[in-house]
């Protein structure tokens, strides 16, 4: 038996690292080289980019790049860059921006812009002392951090405020300095915990010279410095409307059964966490796309996203239906920290043609186009569950992959498309009605 442990992995060369993991995981470990160097860039200075984002690569996993067009969002125009391995969403994405941009497309608006993030620490002396002294500690911290913040002040950002928050009541001792900043067009991540770390030394030089741990039980204990990915305060609302007789073309349904339906559909998101789990993942599918596509992180944003959707202690759709005074109105408001400078923004080449393709906008006009683009998804997603069901447009989708991996012919293909129009589609079937067919034509 092979040791599959290893030391000093980090430190082989690309092609040694590919060489232990093939020989030692692999049955065919020539075929395997083979496929992951066949992934590697052919520029060498990109590969060397991408190698740069993390540790241990060996090759590139790829995804498909794609564009929904046809999006109006505040009456300008835009082809959205896409990332997602899922079928049917982009096309979903598309329809939907057709479908609105000829009844006055998607209105966004940025509710507000802050970001926060925490000193977290354990004392258990008087609050009152804590905010007594805040002034003090505020200028203290702000001087400290004066290098770190000039840049960003100048571009309209930097701290906003700071606060001590009492979190006594969820854990014995347990308190925060809660910082809040404007980052302005970066996510600001290193910004951020760079500046509460900085906030962290400060506070602890600021209990000593106070002699605030003669005022407590037990010294103060600083816990941790980060930002929170929890960003309530940097919202964007997104909404499409029209009169409910103007939803038409849609499958065979008259547009006050569709307006009916469609509302009920979201209220069972409203009122149901199982489907509203489903339901958000459906504005998920939209907004992770655009949002790795850019290469912002979209690992926040999910968390994020889900935790808002929690804020009134059950977990709801994050969209929403109104039908009043004969006006079909669907919107969305959802916390949406993103960049377009700073971290993989530029230094993915994918990412920069998106931006530019974007047209080089600001984080506030990116958060507009993501929240579209989820209310898009979103939009068609429920369209189809309230009148064909998903699976006639997945299954289109994943005909065209079976036939793919099945690698038909161009007359195979004609034959199996119009055998499959009114026969269940599943791997089996295609692939039992091509054998027949090679069969007979033997
Ligand atoms: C599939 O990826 C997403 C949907 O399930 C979303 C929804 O149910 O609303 C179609």
């Amino acid at each position: 038996m092979t040791d599959k442990r290893v030391s000093g992995f980090s430190k082989l060369s690309k092609t040694g690292k590919i060489k232990w993991i093939v020989n030692n995981f692999f049955k065919n470990p020539e075929q395997v080289m083979k496929e992951l160097t066949r992934h590697w860039l052919n520029d060498q200075d990109d590969q060397e980019i991408i190698d740069g984002l993390s540790e241990n690569t060996i090759s590139n996993f790829i995804l498909p790049y794609s564009v929904a067009p046809n999006f109006v969002i505040n009456g300008k125009e835009y082809a959205i860059p896409m990332v997602i391995e899922e079928s049917s969403v982009v096309a979903a994405a598309s329809y939907a921006a057709k479908y609105w941009s000829a009844r006055g497309g998607f209105r966004t608006r940025v509710i507000s812009t802050i970001k926060e993030g925490s000193v977290y620490f354990f004392w258990k002396g008087d609050f009152s002392l804590l905010t007594a002294g805040l002034t003090e500690l505020d200028t203290l911290i702000r001087e400290a951090c004066a290098g770190m913040t000039a840049r960003m002040e100048e571009r309209g950002g930097g701290i906003i405020q700071i606060e001590f928050i009492d979190m006594e009541e969820e854990e014995p001792g347990y308190k925060k300095l809660n910082i809040s900043f404007e980052t302005c067009n970066s996510m600001g991540a290193n910004f951020i915990n760079s500046i509460l770390e900085e906030a962290a030394v400060v506070m602890e030089t600021w209990f000593e010279a106070n002699e605030l741990d003669k005022k407590s039980d037990e010294p103060l204990q600083i816990i941790m410095s980060i930002l929170s990915n929890y960003t309530p305060k940097c919202l964007v609302e997104a909404s499409v409307e029209c009169p409910v007789s103007r939803l038409t073309e849609i499958q065979d349904m008259d547009p006050q059964t569709f307006a009916d339906r469609f509302y009920k559909a979201v209220r069972i998101a409203e009122v149901d966490p199982a489907r509203a789990t489903t339901h958000n993942k459906g504005i998920f599918n939209g907004i992770d796309a655009v949002v790795l596509a850019t290469g912002n992180d979209f690992r926040a944003i999910e968390a994020c996203g889900h935790a808002y959707a929690a804020r009134t202690g059950q977990y709801q759709s994050l969209s929403t239906c109104t039908i009043e005074g004969g006006i079909f109105r669907f919107s969305m408001m959802i916390p949406l920290a993103l960049g377009t400078i700073g971290g993989l923004t530029k230094i993915h080449p994918m990412a920069s043609c998106s931006l530019e393709l974007l047209g080089n906008p600001g984080a506030e006009e990116l958060m507009q186009i993501v929240a579209a683009t989820g209310l898009a998804q979103n939009f068609a997603a429920v369209r189809s569950l309230i009148t064909t069901g998903i699976q006639k447009g997945h299954m289109k989708m994943h005909f065209k992959n079976i036939l793919w991996q099945l690698k038909v012919t161009p007359d195979e293909e004609a034959y199996l498309n119009q055998y499959f129009e009114d026969q269940p589609i599943s791997f089996a079937a295609v692939h039992d009605q091509l054998e027949k067919m090679r069969r007979k034509t033997e």
